[in-house]
């Protein structure tokens, strides 16, 4: 069965809630789904998986240092080992306009570097978004996204 990888970094719990959530909805959909910290996750488990979906709280309007330490050891894999696979972002910011879109840039274009196919919210924006931590609406919001990266998986 294909397999879905939801890598979080998470200060607070903000960003790892929504990252359940979105674990919550691919398995809804019927696929695996793993949700790792980003302190136990190495390029093994970035190689296993079919989709991978990372996660940032929004620092200084960017991915956090955990998650671009991440990023930056992947070049061990570079740039071939990701080639294709479906991906997909998310993040936790302090407000609404404190850089969360250029979080999520951050992260799909590392994604793209690697040759990945990204995944945008059903909304109709670049990834799921939560303003400190996930309300109701933005959880079955961050399910919803899971359900979607899970259907493109399957095709
Ligand atoms: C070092 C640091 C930098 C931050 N920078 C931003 C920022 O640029 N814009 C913003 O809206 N929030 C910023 N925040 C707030 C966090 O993004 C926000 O509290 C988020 O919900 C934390 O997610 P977490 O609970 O997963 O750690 C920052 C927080 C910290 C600790």
């Amino acid at each position: 069965m294909p397999k879905a990888l939801v890598v979080y970094d998470s200060k607070t719990g903000n960003t790892e809630k929504m990252a359940r959530a979105i674990g919550d909805g691919i398995k809804e959909a019927g696929l695996d789904a793993e949700v790792k910290s980003v302190d136990n996750t190495g390029l093994d488990d970035l190689i296993a998986a079919d989709a991978i979906v990372l996660g940032s709280p929004t620092r200084f309007c960017t991915m956090s240092d955990k998650m671009k330490a991440l990023i930056d050891k992947s070049i061990e894999i570079y740039p071939d080992k990701l080639r294709n696979k479906i991906g997909a972002a998310f993040t936790s910011s302090g407000s609404i306009d404190g850089g969360n879109e250029t979080t999520l840039l951050s992260l799909i274009q590392a994604m793209l570097m690697h040759r990945m196919v990204i995944v945008g919210h059903q909304s109709g924006s670049f990834g799921a978004v939560s303003i400190e931590a996930p309300d109701e609406k933005c959880i079955a919001g961050c399910r919803q996204f899971g359900k979607r990266i899970a259907s493109l998986v399957k095709r």
